[in-house]
């Protein structure tokens, strides 16, 4: 399903936008089982429902819900189609051995729906278990630069692991940040519903606010090897290579 001109692409690049990649059918699959979620908010007991930007969810007024692990919530996400094509095409990106890693549902409601910050998924690893992974991200309605599609630095996934604080330097907050980046070279992602936005867990991203009138819904999947990535472990652990790089912790 990826052809080895787009794998050339994502390894040259970091990220790979297809626009066609679930049915509207599909799409409308997901919002109601996510809508389901979110209603019942389902996870709040867990931790698994946050708001990413602040430091706890008000309901009245949300910067940007996201809900990790929606398919321990609902079993049937895990027998979706979606997750299987995605699975498929992790296969043909990382190798055979690829593996459902988990999921995550982010709402940004309208009008001021709150940035993600520029940061690296890598970033939010446990320091001694930092593994390549690939995020497929899956807009349930249309994105543009209004209502918050994706940012990517091209080939950031090529370097190293940027410093990282929780947003604003608020230990309380979950979503983290990289405080100074020239985001310079930039590439926006706009998609239709259903199209899918792949990358690395290296590559620099940002996602703007939601300043429509409509919420910004999506879905993501990621996956990775299950074989031990010493390589990238070394590289990338808390200790070696870069042991200044990693996050830093609020004061
Ligand atoms: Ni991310």
């Amino acid at each position: 399903m990826i052809a080895e001109r787009q794998r050339r692409a994502f390894r040259r690049d970091g990220f790979l936008a297809l626009p066609e990649f679930a049915s509207p059918a599909e799409v409308a699959e997901l919002r109601a089982i996510l809508g389901r979620l979110f209603s019942r908010r389902a996870g709040l007991a867990e931790g698994h429902l946050i708001d990413f930007v602040a430091p706890e969810i008000d309901f009245d007024r949300p910067h940007m819900l996201q809900l990790r692990y929606p398919c321990d919530h609902a079993t049937e996400l895990e027998t979706l189609a979606v997750r299987a094509r995605a699975h498929e095409m992790a296969r043909q990106i990382l190798g055979a051995d690829a593996i459902f890693a988990f999921d995550h549902a982010i709402i940004k409601p309208p009008h001021d729906g709150s940035p993600t910050p520029w940061h690296q998924d890598i970033a939010f690893h446990d320091a001694w278990d930092r593994h390549l992974n690939l995020t497929f991200w899956i807009p349930l309605q249309d994105v543009g630069r209004d209502n918050g599609c994706l940012h990517y630095l091209p080939g950031s996934h090529r370097g190293r692991l940027e410093p990282h604080r929780p947003i604003g330097g608020d230990a309380r907050i979950h979503g983290l940040e990289v405080p100074r980046l020239s985001s310079q070279g930039a590439v926006a992602v706009l998609l239709p519903a259903g199209g899918l936005s792949i990358h690395e867990s290296r590559t620099l991203h940002y996602a703007g606010p939601n300043r429509s009138a409509a919420p910004r819904w999506s879905y993501a999947l990621a996956f990775k090897r299950r074989r031990r990535d010493w390589l990238h472990r070394w590289r990338f652990g808390p200790l070696l290579r870069d042991p200044l790089a990693g996050l830093i912790r609020a004061d």
